[in-house]
């Protein structure tokens, strides 16, 4: 058995439900490392959310960002991050989301990023679309760089280093309208299908991170692949660049030029 959609979504808007919930209170934030942090709220949200597929699916291999790899059946597959945007969340800041994706032997089938503030719950079914609450969405249409937003992250442990990602972000930052950088990449990339913004890229990134809406891009019209033009973003070490085909090329073009400029392999 499979699961659908609409289970998913209501895990999701479930577990948004907690993080609303926990917002404010006491966090009991912990350092994994200097810049990322971990909250009780991203422990009880990741906790609701594999107690919930465990239900339904018992046996089902569990990628989540707190919990790690559980394994399970290889064929079914879980990318779970049960609050991206940590840091965000942990200074008041509503930029955050929950992103669930499910993979059958290896592709992705259905993709959830939920932002519980806005109460904007993106989907998308493999062959079936993609949706902003029951709306179909649908990548940008601009051919010009000049005409895009584009939006990116930073890795927060490679400060200092040629593939710390500020060259990149200076060198789009010439082409382009303007460079966001919002904090949460599932929102980010989400919002690449849905329009808003017009190109997505990031380096040093998670699988559980941008899987779902990964599948979200490609069923709304966009190229999805890592940064060296490969369509398996979710191969480690895992980075993404998102756009409609027109734009996609163009950012692979501007990377490429970027780290031959750094000498980056
Ligand atoms: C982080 C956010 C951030 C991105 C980092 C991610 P987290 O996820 O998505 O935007 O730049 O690479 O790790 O830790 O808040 O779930």
């Amino acid at each position: 058995m499979q699961p659908t959609l609409d289970y998913i979504k209501q895990i999701a808007l479930d577990a948004g439900e907690i993080l609303q919930q926990m917002s404010g209170g006491e966090l009991d934030i912990q350092h994994k490392s200097l810049k990322d942090l971990v909250t009780r709220a991203d422990r009880a949200a990741e906790d609701f959310i594999i107690g919930s597929l465990r239900k339904g699916f018992p046996d089902h291999t569990i990628n989540a960002e707190e919990s790690g790899h559980l394994a399970g059946e290889t064929d079914h597959q879980w990318f779970i991050d049960p609050l991206d945007g940590t840091l965000n969340y942990a200074h008041g800041m509503p930029i955050y989301s929950i992103s669930i994706a499910y993979a059958y032997q290896g592709e992705l089938q259905l993709g959830v990023v939920y932002d519980p503030s806005r109460k904007e719950c993106f989907s998308a079914e493999l062959g079936a679309g993609a949706w902003l609450n029951d709306q179909p969405i649908q990548v940008s249409r601009f051919e010009d760089l000049i005409d895009c937003m584009l939006v990116t992250g930073f890795p927060g442990n490679r400060w200092g280093q040629p593939d710390d990602n500020f060259g990149n972000f200076l060198r789009f930052s010439h082409k382009v309208q303007t460079v966001r950088r919002l904090g949460s990449a599932a929102l980010d990339a989400v919002y690449v299908a849905a329009g808003r913004l017009d190109g997505f890229w990031e380096d040093g990134i998670h699988d559980w991170d941008i899987a779902a809406a990964g599948l979200m891009i490609r069923e709304a019209g966009g190229v999805v692949t890592n940064l060296y033009g490969d369509p398996d973003f979710l191969k480690e070490p895992v980075s993404m660049v998102a756009a409609n085909p027109i734009i996609h090329a163009k950012m692979l073009a501007v990377l490429a030029e970027e780290r031959q400029t750094r000498s980056i392999p």
